[in-house]
Parts: structure tokens; C-alpha cells; sequence
């Protein structure tokens, strides 16, 4: 089969690999109808993480279930599926509480919780940036979605970043009627952005620099504030007359830079440290990582990142953060989107095939212009 494969710093190819199939009876074959490259796959590409040469990129995939192993019972043949970019085991600790994301049994990187398709340290799994994918215990970790072809922009996005965008409003405790503060203007941040919206914040202000992404911001009614016009924190503070807002999320990551393009790890949590008012939470979705060799300080490639810690006390301000459990979230999103709640499909902007994946990753990676979120169809 045809897939993405990884061969160096931003370097990809779509070549031949062997076949996806049935490796253990818990497992099922999905042929993919739509992939999704993400900002998280850039650090990869970027070549900022210790992903291997010969890796198969993908971790938002839906498609339709080809093959299934003869333990699986729930999942057939046929049946039309949303795949979460975590893997989950669905039985250990983490799983049974919730967190799919930390999953105890399906990454056997050392000290890592939490495995994932095609991706640095999470994991042997191979990516669904191809025709067809093995999905692991997939009683456990398929999201059976209406027959047919409605919505598939929209159902798309239920494997990783609306979930993930959700669960940074829930990390930062968002409540109706709530101002909040979203730094990055990606598909993540656009997401966040969205989710706040649904859930009845009063005033959802997005910060980035790149035009194309601050319109689709305001287009679903949030304040864009361009920090390439000036320090977002003033901009925020002015316009809640020095209040500050009563939440706030990251979703931005590691690669945080100024308006010159320096990186800045810090820069980011900084500006939410002081744009949240006192006692108010942050939700840091963007990702941040324990070993950044190619970070400009050192501190920094060993994951310290010093941002304000003592405003941050002072402030009595929450922080939660780390990998999305989409699983908590997709059935609900699933069912807001069918019942025209919730149109997440509003930031995509390219529809391509497999083939194509190389000068969307470069178009993407150099954030060019109206290069919001591309969708490979691996079958047409
Ligand atoms: N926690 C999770 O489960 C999860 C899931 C998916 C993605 N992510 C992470 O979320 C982050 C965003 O993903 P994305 O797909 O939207 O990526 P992206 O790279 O397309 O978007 C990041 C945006 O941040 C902007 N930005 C950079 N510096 C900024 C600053 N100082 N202030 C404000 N904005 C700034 C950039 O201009 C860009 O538009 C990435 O780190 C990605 O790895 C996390
Ligand atoms: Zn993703
Ligand atoms: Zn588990």
C-alpha cells in the first residue's frame, strides 16, 4: 500500500509499505477515507523529535472498517469509524478512569504513558497517512459514525484536534459567560476557539500573527488580536478594562515565537500567566516535550522551560495540561455535529491526495497563507 513516510528533516516521501493487517484478534484493518496533517506532525518534520527515519505519519484518521480480527465483537465490517489518535488498552488504570491519553500498557517507551499512530515516542504503531490502517483493540478505540459520506469534514476533526481543542476549555475550567484568552490561531487554537463558543463564553479572544488563521477566528464571532501589532497581553487587558480574562489556553507548544519568528518556549505561558485574572485556570494543550535537542537554550533541551512560576503562585491561577483523551469527548462532538451544533469542518482548507502530502507538508510548515488544515483522501 501507498503511504507518508519520514526520511529526514523535513523530508517526506509517499512510497510503497507493506500492507496494514490483522496482527493480534483484538485488532481491525481501516481503509482510510480521510487523513489529516497536524501541527504536531511539524515538530516531527521539523525535525525536533526523535521520530525514526522510515515512520508512517497519521494520527487523524476515519475511514471504513475493512477487516476485523475474530475477537472483535462490536465493530464489523462495513462499519464507518472515527479513529482517536490515542491508543488505549481500555483496562488499565489510566484507561479506566478516563484517561485514554495515559494509557499504562500500549507504549513500552520507557517512562512514557500514552501511545499514539505515527508518532516520536509513542509507540510502534504506523500512521494512517496511508490507505489503510491497523487499529489496536478496536472494540475499545473505534467511534462509529452515521453510514454514508455527510459530515466528513466535520467527523474528521473527532480524532484529534476538536477534542483536543475541548479538552483545553475543560484544563481551564471555562464556565458560560466566561471571557477566555487563546493563544494560537492553528487548527488547535481554532478549535479551543470554537468549543468556547458552544459552551457560551462571553468573549473568546484569539492571538496569533497570521491573517488567514485571525479571520477564520472572528468569522465565528471571537475577538482576533494580532500580536504582531503590538503585546497581546496589553491588548487583551485593555479591552477587560485591566481584568484580565477568567481562563485561558495554550495552544501554541514548545516552538512559541516572538513576531520576528525567535523561538521562545516560555513567551506564551508568560502572556497566560499574565492575561488570566487571579484564581483563574489555563489549559495548555499545546505540546511541550523533556528532550528538545534543537532547542536555542539549555535549559530548554532538557524540557525546562522558565516561565513566571512566582506570578503564577501569586496569581493563585490553575494549570492542567498534557495529551487530549479524545475518547472522553468525541461521541458528545460526534452528536453536535449531527445535530448542527457544532461545524468544526470551518478551518479546512485543502482537500488533496496522498501523492500530494510532500508540498503540503512544506506549504503547511511555512504557514503559507490560507494553509489551515489539509486533508489527504488516500482513495480518491
Ligand atoms: N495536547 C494534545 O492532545 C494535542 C493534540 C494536537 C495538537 N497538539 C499541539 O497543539 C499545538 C498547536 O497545534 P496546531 O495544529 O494548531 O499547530 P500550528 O503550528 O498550525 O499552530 C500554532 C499557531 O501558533 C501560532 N503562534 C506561534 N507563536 C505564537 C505566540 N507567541 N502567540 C500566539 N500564537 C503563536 C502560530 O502562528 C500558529 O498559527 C502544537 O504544539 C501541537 O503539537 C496537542
Ligand atoms: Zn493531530
Ligand atoms: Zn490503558
Amino acid at each position: 500500500m501507498r503511504a507518508v513516510v519520514y526520511e529526514g528533516t523535513r523530508s517526506i516521501v509517499v512510497k510503497d509499505v507493506p500492507d496494514a493487517r490483522i496482527e493480534e484478534p483484538t485488532d481491525a484493518v481501516i481503509r482510510l477515507t480521510t487523513t489529516n496533517i497536524c501541527g504536531s506532525d511539524l515538530h516531527m518534520y521539523e525535525g525536533r523529535t526523535a521520530v525514526e527515519e522510515g515512520t508512517v505519519f497519521g494520527h487523524e484518521n476515519m475511514g471504513v472498517v475493512e477487516e476485523v480480527g475474530p475477537a472483535v465483537t462490536r465493530v464489523k465490517v462495513g462499519d464507518r469509524v472515527s479513529v482517536p489518535f490515542n491508543i488505549a488498552c481500555g483496562t488499565c488504570r489510566s484507561c479506566t478512569s478516563g484517561w485514554t491519553s495515559f494509557c499504562l500498557r500500549m507504549n513500552p517507551t520507557p517512562e512514557m504513558a500514552g501511545a499514539a499512530y505515527g508518532y516520536a515516542n509513542m509507540g510502534p504503531y504506523r500512521g494512517g497517512q496511508a490507505e489503510y490502517l491497523r487499529v489496536p483493540f478496536a472494540d475499545v478505540n473505534l467511534l462509529e459514525l452515521p453510514l454514508g459520506d455527510e459530515h466528513e469534514d466535520d467527523f474528521t476533526m473527532l480524532s484529534d484536534i476538536f477534542p483536543t481543542g475541548w479538552h483545553g476549555t475543560a484544563l481551564a475550567g471555562l464556565a458560560p459567560g466566561d471571557d477566555v484568552a487563546v493563544f494560537g490561531a492553528g487548527p488547535v487554537g481554532l478549535m479551543a476557539a470554537h468549543a468556547a463558543m458552544i459552551q457560551g463564553a462571553a468573549r473568546v479572544f484569539v492571538v496569533d500573527q497570521q491573517p488567514d488563521r485571525l479571520r477564520l477566528a472572528e468569522q465565528i464571532g471571537a475577538q482576533p488580536v494580532d500580536f504582531s501589532a503590538g503585546d497581546p497581553v496589553e491588548q487583551i487587558m485593555d479591552a477587560t478594562q485591566g481584568r484580565g480574562t477568567d481562563c485561558g489556553v495554550e495552544a501554541v507548544g514548545y516552538q512559541a515565537h516572538d513576531h520576528g519568528g525567535d523561538e521562545h518556549p516560555e513567551l506564551v505561558l508568560d502572556n497566560l500567566v499574565q492575561v488570566v485574572r487571579p484564581t483563574g485556570g489555563i489549559g495548555v494543550v499545546g505540546v511541550y516535550v523533556p528532550q528538545d535537542p534543537g532547542a536555542a537554550d539549555e535549559g530548554a533541551k532538557e524540557g525546562r522551560v522558565g516561565f513566571d512560576y512566582g506570578t503564577f503562585f501569586t496569581k493563585g491561577q490553575r494549570m492542567g495540561t498534557g495529551q487530549a483523551p479524545v475518547a472522553r469527548y468525541n461521541r458528545q462532538l460526534r452528536d453536535l455535529i449531527v445535530a448542527g451544533r457544532a461545524t468544526p469542518s470551518f478551518i479546512v482548507s485543502h482537500h488533496l491526495g496522498l501523492e500530494d502530502a510532500p508540498e503540503a507538508y512544506a506549504k503547511f510548515d511555512a504557514r503559507e497563507d490560507g494553509w489551515t488544515k489539509v486533508l489527504l483522501r488516500p482513495h480518491g
